[in-house]
């Protein structure tokens, strides 16, 4: 069959495609080609010629498990030097992958997320405290504390382990080291390997940060084994645990790698959230009335308990349609297992990278309408929100896609649902700067960029 011609922005001699990108803000230049070249693009970059898809017919068709694979390139295939084949990291086939996913599903399933509800709602209420004490006249750095917030909760669901990152401005050396870890995997990936050569301070150093996290885990590790805590969490489920297919249980090394996955793929992308959410609601007055409004009807003034977890459906449907529009990992990156053809036109090689634009598909108007673009909380009511993914399978796909799938979102989608039930019940929120407006900032993750707000009790804080 004929195959039609892909598009390609011209680009230059040698170099190809790398000056066209947008190296502040990498996201808005994928979009831009997208508005400009349609549904599926090339770019010839120093690493490779991805394929660039964006409607949500073909993100559908490459999201096929039989046609497709996840790849590990780029910066995560960086990263692999910290955490090997942890779950993130794994390529396809690797043992390691299956005897932990299998282990840990059940770890992070409904029971045992719920079973964490108590330290969430720990950290949770830590920082309702903080922004009452700041009063309401304080600018709240929200990314910032969001951050503090995500780590500090998966450090304890997940580790038993206290960042007291509130109590600190300097960050913990183990968040420090974890956060410069992540931007040289970056940078590393977008280096050319033969100039290596010339960084070998930033050299050290990365290694440097990888042995900190290591360590870090190792000793929370140690300390499990000297005074077994009592308590069912993701630590003794590593450490006990038997993988029923194959009898083996995850070696020490496997179980260091797990930890510090969590913390990489759970923090950023949760805080991220978050901070979407407040930046919508606040720009939204009416969401943000009816998201209040249902705090106050379903939890009233008492504590919030984990019954509610599941009662408050506006609540969800902010968050799903937050991570429509804002989704906090952008693109996912898909590998053809054979030679094929996808559109029923375009043909794709064996091992071709493609990389789904998420925050291109989840705006396709052949899904969403003419108000593809607008904030609307009502599309993502439960009942609407099941036809949608019905009548359009993988319209919406923030966690990702099949085997590969986020093994976190039960815990992310608790923890999110808890803090902004517990914000809109203690606060009323407002701009710090009324004419702000969204902004991205992009990292491995993206997240608002300079958002700002403040933060006033309403009567009595609970
Ligand atoms: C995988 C998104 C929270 C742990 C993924 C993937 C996405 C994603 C898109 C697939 C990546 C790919 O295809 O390469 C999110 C978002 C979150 C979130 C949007 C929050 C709103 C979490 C949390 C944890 C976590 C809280 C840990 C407690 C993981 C792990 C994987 C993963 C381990 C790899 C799974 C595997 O390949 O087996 N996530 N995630 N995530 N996520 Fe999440």
């Amino acid at each position: 069959t004929d195959t039609a011609p892909i598009p390609t922005p011209p680009g230059w001699p040698l170099v190809g495609n790398a000056f066209d990108m947008d190296r502040e803000l990498p996201l808005r230049g994928f979009q831009g080609f997208a508005e400009k070249y349609g549904e599926i693009y090339r770019l010839h970059l120093p690493f490779g010629s991805p394929l660039f898809v964006s409607s949500h017919s073909l993100v559908h068709e490459v999201c096929d498990e039989k046609r497709f694979r996840k790849p590990v390139a780029g910066a995560l295939n960086e990263i692999r030097h910290g955490v090997h084949d942890g779950l993130f990291t794994a390529r396809e086939g690797e043992p390691n992958w299956g005897i932990a996913h299998r282990i840990l599903m059940p770890a992070f399933g409904p029971a045992s997320i719920q079973g964490m509800f108590t330290e969430m709602h720990e950290i949770a209420s830590q920082l309702a405290l903080k922004w009452a004490r700041h009063g309401e006249d304080a600018p709240i750095m929200v990314t910032d504390d969001f951050t503090r917030l995500t780590l500090d909760t998966l450090a304890l669901c997940t580790m038993d382990f206290r960042f007291n990152s509130y109590y600190h401005d300097e960050l913990h050396p183990f968040i420090a080291a974890m956060g410069d870890f992540l931007t040289e995997s970056g940078t590393r990936a977008s280096r050319p390997s033969f100039m290596s050569i010339l960084y070998k301070k930033e050299t050290r150093k990365y290694f440097r940060d990888i042995e900190v996290l290591r360590q870090t885990a190792q000793s929370v590790l140690d300390t499990r084994r000297k005074r077994p805590a009592g308590r069912k969490d993701l630590v003794s489920a590593m450490l006990d645990g038997v993988d029923p297919k194959t009898g083996q249980k995850l070696s020490d090394s496997s179980i260091i790698d797990n930890l510090i996955t969590f913390l990489i793929a759970g923090h950023e992308t949760t805080s991220g959230l978050l901070s979407f959410a407040f930046c919508l609601l606040i720009k939204h007055p009416e969401a943000y009335r009816k998201a209040q409004a249902e705090v106050d009807s379903v939890v009233g003034k008492g504590p919030i308990k984990v019954e509610h977890m599941n009662k408050l459906p506006y609540i969800a449907a902010v968050l799903r349609e937050t991570l429509r529009l804002c989704p906090t990992i952008p693109f996912i990156a898909r590998q053809a297992r054979e030679d094929t053809v996808i559109g029923g036109k375009y043909s794709v090689k064996k091992d071709e990278f493609l990389i789904c634009i998420l925050a291109q598909s989840h705006l396709d108007p052949k899904v969403y309408g003419k108000t593809a673009k607008e904030f609307d909380p009502e599309r993502m009511l439960d009942g609407n929100f099941e036809r949608l993914t019905t009548e359009f399978p993988d319209c919406w796909k923030p966690f990702g896609t099949g085997m590969r799938a986020c093994i976190g979102r039960p815990f992310a989608w608790q923890e999110a649902v808890l803090v902004m039930a517990m914000l809109l019940q203690n606060f009323n929120f407002a701009l710090d700067d009324p004419t702000y407006e969204l902004q991205y900032k992009q990292t491995l993750t993206t997240k608002p960029k300079n958002f700002y707000m403040r933060a006033s009790l309403r009567d009595g804080m609970t």
